[in-house]
């Protein structure tokens, strides 16, 4: 099986600055390298990589820990998953390995997988010709059919239930997965296509019309405990690769839109199919790159999407640009219409967000009226005194004084006065969450986390804590405590990377752990500031102690008991 020791080698062989580097760009500034955190809505980078100690720290969510930490979290894994990962790719063999795929919901994944396979053999027999036809028609050949496991339900009403049945599966679990409904399939006579989630496994199924029926266009899979359609992006899984290779990830509304792109060669793509964006999905895309590029329907409402997801996306932290469609196309029609070449050039071009919003700014202004122009010209500065480059701003500003003509100098009072209130406003926003995280350290807590740090690196606090049998009141501080003690007995030193492994199967002690490491310390420590700490923590024990003993004193109603807590109190009180 695999030990401790096993997996710290595995950890040793990896440097965390080149893996991390794959999924956030980090620059060296002084001792760390530093890059975006990826775990929480940043906008400088506050997640510094730690290269001796061969760890990660944000400073500003306090998320932290080793490479199998990371892995477990952009990748969204267990930390079983992210092992193995890490194994393969240096190549050591992990023995006993079993994939936490064999979880509870095994069997639903066999089901989806078996009835996608089933699909796909029926759209290439006979009855699948109208099908294999329509698609043919709108472009798509069987390289395409393969690749994105498009299949088809046929014109009959329980064919799959059946298949399924004989290969022992019982209705009422097809009925929970969607795939039945009294006793009757789900999709009839529909092309499917098969919906996976982050990590590639199939959860779902869409079926489309491909006839003249009149029923809905598209049909999905109903909510299962594995599936939940706004936790979904269409194309996710596949579309890593391509997006590590381009650096950007191209976010379209529909699966057709991503299958056509994928026709041209073009698969850094996901689709949200169909519903808003979602802060799940906002988080997904952000795993895949911080530049994310909407390339949403050319309609109006696709228009105002962009907009509206520009905003959400932007707030999260990332770089949007946008790809405008002509003509009320979407991606799918555009490119059949125009062709690759136009629809690679329009990506090319792709508008930063805030032009997008300027340009939109001005569908349907009427330039003779004064009031309306004043609107525009006001709205139009606003947006520019978000942005945060000097001269683009000054470029900007410019070209609306000669659109609008109006003097560059009444247009830069106005922007200068937006500048200062956003200031103002972001001075405010620092302000309180500064004073809400000193509200929240009080100076006990801050000498408990300050005194596990120094055991960590020295094991003169160790001893210290060893020998004054030191009591932290909150549980999850004491046993951390308590661990590092234990874990520096057994091991002889503490490598600080191989303690957050170590801490993988106490994950309730990580929280502890994670403000213990983003605190910013001297390496030395003197004699002195031991004692404080340690004069800190127990004043604050006896404290704790005295309130609790006052509180019993109410309840217990026999006199001797009373007074006898009474001289526990009074002794605590001095100090005995
Ligand atoms: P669209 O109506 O834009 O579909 O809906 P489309 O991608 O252009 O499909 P084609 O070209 O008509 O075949 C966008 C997405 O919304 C979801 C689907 O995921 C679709 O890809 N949708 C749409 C549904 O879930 N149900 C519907 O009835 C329609
Ligand atoms: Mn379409």
């Amino acid at each position: 099986m695999n030990n401790q020791n096993n997996i710290n080698d595995i950890r040793s062989k990896i440097n965390i600055v080149d893996l991390i580097s794959e999924y956030v760009p980090l620059t060296k500034k002084g001792q760390y390298y530093w890059g975006i955190c990826p775990f929480h809505n940043d906008k400088n980078p506050s997640m510094s990589v730690d290269e001796k100690r061969q760890t990660y720290t944000c400073w500003s969510c306090h998320n932290s820990g080793n490479v199998f930490n990371f892995v477990e979290q952009i990748e969204n894994i267990s930390f079983k998953e992210a092992l193995k990962k890490l194994a393969d790719r240096v190549g050591v063999k992990l023995e006993g390995y079993q994939s936490d795929f064999s979880s509870k919901y095994t069997k639903y994944y066999d089901i989806y997988e078996l009835t996608a396979k089933y699909y796909q053999l029926m759209i290439n027999t006979d009855k699948g010709k109208k099908a294999i036809e329509y698609l043919e028609k709108r472009g798509i050949d069987s390289e395409t059919i393969k690749e994105f496991g498009i299949g088809l339900a046929l014109d009959e009403k329980d064919k799959l239930i059946k298949y399924l049945k004989e290969r022992k599966y019982d209705i009422n679990t097809l009925n929970d997965l969607g795939l039945a409904n009294n006793d009757i399939d789900t999709f009839i006579n529909r092309i499917i296509f098969p919906l996976d989630d982050r990590n590639g496994r199939i959860v779902g199924f869409s079926g489309r019309i491909y006839d003249n029926s009149k029923m809905s266009k598209y049909m999905n899979t109903k909510e299962t405990p594995i599936f939940r359609k706004g936790t979904c992006l269409y194309h996710y899984n596949a579309s890593k690769e391509h997006v590590r290779v381009s650096k950007y990830v191209i976010v379209m509304e529909g699966f057709m839109d991503v299958i056509r792109a994928s026709t041209i060669g073009i698969k850094n793509t996901v689709a949200l199919m169909g519903t808003a964006l979602t802060e799940e999905q906002i988080s997904l895309i952000k795993k895949l790159s911080l530049n994310v590029y909407l390339c949403l329907d050319g309609d109006n409402p696709g228009q105002d999407a962009d907009i509206h997801n520009g905003e959400l996306l932007e707030k999260a932290g990332l770089n949007v640009k946008v790809v405008c469609l002509t003509d009320d196309e979407d991606p799918d029609s555009y490119i059949l219409k125009y062709g690759e070449a136009k629809f690679k050039a329009l990506i090319d071009g792709a508008l930063n967000y805030s032009d997008f919003k300027i340009e939109r700014l001005k569908n349907n202004v009427n330039f003779d009226s004064d009031l309306e122009l004043s609107n525009y010209v006001n709205k139009v500065i606003k947006e520019i005194s978000s942005i945060n480059d000097e001269i683009r701003c000054e470029i900007m500003l410019k070209k609306l004084a000669n659109e609008t003509n109006l003097s560059y100098n009444t247009l830069e009072k106005k922007f200068n006065e937006y500048k200062n209130l956003n200031e103002q406003e972001r001075t405010k926003i620092e302000d309180n969450t500064i004073k809400r995280k000193d509200l929240k350290k009080d100076k006990y807590e801050r000498a408990s986390h300050e005194f596990i740090y120094y055991m960590l690196i020295n094991p003169k606090v160790i001893k210290v804590y060893d020998s004054k049998k030191l009591y932290f009141i909150d549980a999850n501080t004491r046993n951390l405590a308590a661990e590092i003690s234990y874990y520096y007995h057994e091991y002889g030193d503490i490598n600080i990377a191989d303690f957050y492994t170590y801490l993988n199967d106490k994950k309730e002690l990580l929280g502890v752990f994670n403000e213990v490491q983003s605190l910013d310390l001297n390496e030395e420590i003197s004699d002195s500031t031991i004692e404080e700490y340690i004069s800190v923590i127990s004043d604050y024990n006896t404290r704790q102690e005295i309130k609790r003993l006052e509180q019993l004193m109410k309840k217990v109603p026999d006199e001797n008991e009373k007074i006898e807590l009474l001289e526990r109190i009074r002794k605590l009180r001095i100090g005995e």
